[in-house]
């Protein structure tokens, strides 16, 4: 059944295990008869979760799945979601309490208070206001991780308009795919950002990328990088405003409405299996209920005492659930920080939680597999004491990594917490407690309580312990997606028509369970990358590919890296009159695709190959393909059209062409 790499294999004879510590397990948040309250009666436990917000009208039905697959949580209930994660923790008076210590990369720095936050998101909301966005609108931002990007995303939230948040590098292309499949009317970005030392322009991206775009009535340009940007900022009258000239003159005063549990909140796209991103909806009062309650019990965090990072990217599901929403509103103090980890120097994290004494750290595996290969000579020199819980992210971290994790970051001491989630699941499902599970490095191992999760058959028949199959999510859950943005059709088909009989969300990840029981996650399934973490489908690379003059045919796989989980290796048939494969091509075929879909989604290696393997049916063989990227004998060919392709494949890379 489901593919895997040998790499994955071994994960699985991994057996030590860490139990939290007796002085840890005390003062935890979560105990372990959590569990047993969620299982007795699911909907109370979420109806309980949700009394940690404050609810402007109470819900009268806790969920209403009647219309599966579209979950309604919090039925009737009314509030506003910046209100909850802003306002309310300045009326109860910690207004003077550090909301964010924001550190820019080249070194300045900035403390928010909680009084400020409500100030700066009030001015924003009434800035947006000002300009006619309303509730139900779209606001789309392309921003690196600065204040603003903080303030635009709960200001879009206090008046109720939908923030579509793309990753800052994401190319032109990727943008105006984007923007325009929401029809965003307002588009926020900075004038430039810096990246390691550098300042790099984003508004020139950006107006390449709205050429022409029909729904977008304003941008909005916060100034980050100012003189030490190369060259003018492109400017168009009358639709270009920068955010200082617009909001620092709005009333600090802004009254938020409360709306509906059910009302959307923001749509993020992430790559399917097909080349056009998927906008996944996310909604208010289940979203920020299960991201607060992971948050506070995956994390053990105490507001007012501790000082939580999450290093992700704003771009991506875990900047809006781990460092805005769920964060926010459990009224952390959080450190955001702008730039690279290693600018301007390889123990920029470190010297950073020194300063701040920062105590929980949540991170992805590819930056700690970073981390280690820079050495842990460098962590050793920085006062790390203050850490207390460590956290995963992104794709499955394996035992060396999450070892060296525990022992040169956590001292030797602290919980480490593997969650596991999508941007579809909108928060936390699987992961250890900090104070009550054993970890297992390489393990996720359970789902939280209130969320039930499966390893399941071909037939959708649990799998007993020791066995393997596809993790489906057999319950629906407070956070879930709520569907796919203008495309019900796929969302039934990309999440619950592979389970259809049984009502299963399908994750599109392979998984085991060990001989307790315990969750492995052991990748996806179908045709999506996992690049640092970052999903990228393969039919997008290949469709930029082909997209090139020179090329005729490409297939794109995965391949294990040892540093970014998976590295993106490609396949290409040139045309006929492009026969010269050499570096210089190779390297403008690279550059096309960073062109058409971002950095990020650069293959590392391309190979230009004769002919791809197919089926009979003229279905590529990835497998195969996967076989002769990661330099193993190449498996099974006996399914393939012409069994001797692979033959004049491997052939023909061996005399270097
Ligand atoms: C993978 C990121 C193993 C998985 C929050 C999932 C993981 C995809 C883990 C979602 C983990 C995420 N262990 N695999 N702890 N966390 N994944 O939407 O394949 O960017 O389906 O959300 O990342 O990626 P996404």
């Amino acid at each position: 059944m489901t593919e895997q790499s040998p790499a994955l294999d071994n994960l699985l004879t991994e057996s030590r295990t860490f139990p939290p510590s007796d002085e840890f397990a005390g003062q935890a948040n979560a105990k372990a008869d959590l569990y047993a309250e969620a299982d007795a009666d699911r909907e109370a436990f979420w109806a309980k979760q949700a009394e940690r917000l404050t609810w402007d009208t109470k819900w009268t039905t806790v969920l209403d799945w009647t219309n599966a697959p579209f979950a309604k949580w919090f039925v009737g209930g009314k509030l506003n979601v910046a209100y909850n994660c802003v306002d309310r923790h300045v009326e109860s008076g910690h207004g003077d309490q550090v909301a964010i210590h924001w550190v820019g990369e080249p070194g300045d720095t900035r403390d928010i208070t909680y009084a400020q936050l409500k100030t700066e998101v009030s001015k924003a909301a009434n800035a947006l206001a000002s300009l006619g966005v309303t509730a139900g609108d779209v606001v789309a931002l392309q921003l690196q991780m600065v204040p603003e990007a903080i303030f635009a995303m709960l200001a879009c939230a206090r008046i109720g308009a939908l923030h579509n948040v793309v990753f800052g590098g994401f190319s032109p292309t990727a943008l105006r795919a984007r923007v325009d499949d929401a029809a965003a009317k307002v588009v926020i970005t900075s004038d430039g950002q810096f990246r390691r030392g550098k300042a790099a322009p984003m508004k020139a991206n950006v107006d390449e990328a709205l050429e022409g775009a029909e729904t977008v009535e304003k941008v909005i340009v916060v100034k980050r990088t100012g003189d030490q940007l190369e060259g003018d900022v492109p400017w168009t009258d009358g639709r270009d405003l920068w955010w200082h000239e617009l909001v620092d003159g709005q009333s600090e005063e802004h009254t938020p409405e409360a709306f509906d549990s059910e009302h959307p909140l923001f749509i993020l796209y992430t790559s399917g299996t097909t080349g056009k991103p998927k906008g996944i909806l996310h909604t208010s009062g289940g979203y920020l209920t299960q991201t607060a309650y992971t948050h506070h019990n995956v994390f053990d965090h105490k507001a007012g005492e501790d000082v939580y990072w999450c290093t992700a990217d704003i771009g991506w599901i875990t900047g809006h659930s781990y460092i805005v929403y769920g964060p926010l509103a459990n009224r952390v103090t959080q450190v955001v920080y702008e730039g690279t980890p290693n600018t301007p120097h390889e123990g920029r994290h470190w010297e950073i939680i020194q300063k701040y004494k920062v105590s929980i750290y949540y991170t992805a595996p590819t930056l700690i597999r970073t981390f280690m290969k820079w050495g842990a000579e460098i962590p050793e020199k920085y006062d790390l004491s203050t850490l207390r819980v460590l956290g995963s992210v992104g794709e499955p971290i394996n035992p060396e990594a999450w070892i060296w994790y525990r022992e040169n970051i956590g001292a030797g001491r602290t919980p480490i917490v593997d969650t596991w989630w999508q941007t579809e699941t909108g928060a936390i499902m699987i992961s250890p407690l900090p104070g009550v599970t054993s970890a297992k490095p390489g393990s996720a191992q359970k789902a939280l309580p209130g969320v039930s999760a499966k390893v399941v058959d071909d037939q959708g028949t649990e799998v007993g312990p020791g066995g393997g199959g596809y993790l489906v999510l057999d319950k629906p859950w407070p956070s879930m997606l709520r569907g796919i943005w203008g495309d019900e059709e796929r969302f039934r088909d990309t999440y619950w028509s592979r389970f259809k009989d049984q009502g299963f969300y399908f994750a599109g990840d392979g998984a085991k369970y060990d001989n307790d029981g315990d969750v492995w996650l052991l990748g996806r399934v179908d045709d999506v990358m996992n690049v640092s973490g970052h999903r990228i489908s393969t039919t997008e690379v290949e469709s930029a590919l082909v997209s090139h003059p020179t090329v005729a045919e490409a297939a794109v796989v995965g391949a294990t890296d040892p540093t970014t989980g998976q590295g993106i290796v490609a396949f290409v048939i040139l045309r006929g009159n492009a026969v010269d494969g050499g570096e210089e091509a190779i390297q403008a075929l690279r550059n096309h695709v960073a062109k058409e879909i971002g950095p990020i989604a650069k293959p590392r290696q391309i190979m230009v190959v004769p002919e791809l393997p197919k089926t009979r049916s003229g279905k590529i063989m990835r497998r195969l393909l996967r076989d002769v990227a990661e330099n193993r004998q190449v498996g099974d060919v006996t399914t393939l059209a012409d069994s001797s392709v692979m033959d004049l494949i491997s052939s023909g890379l061996k005399s270097g062409k």
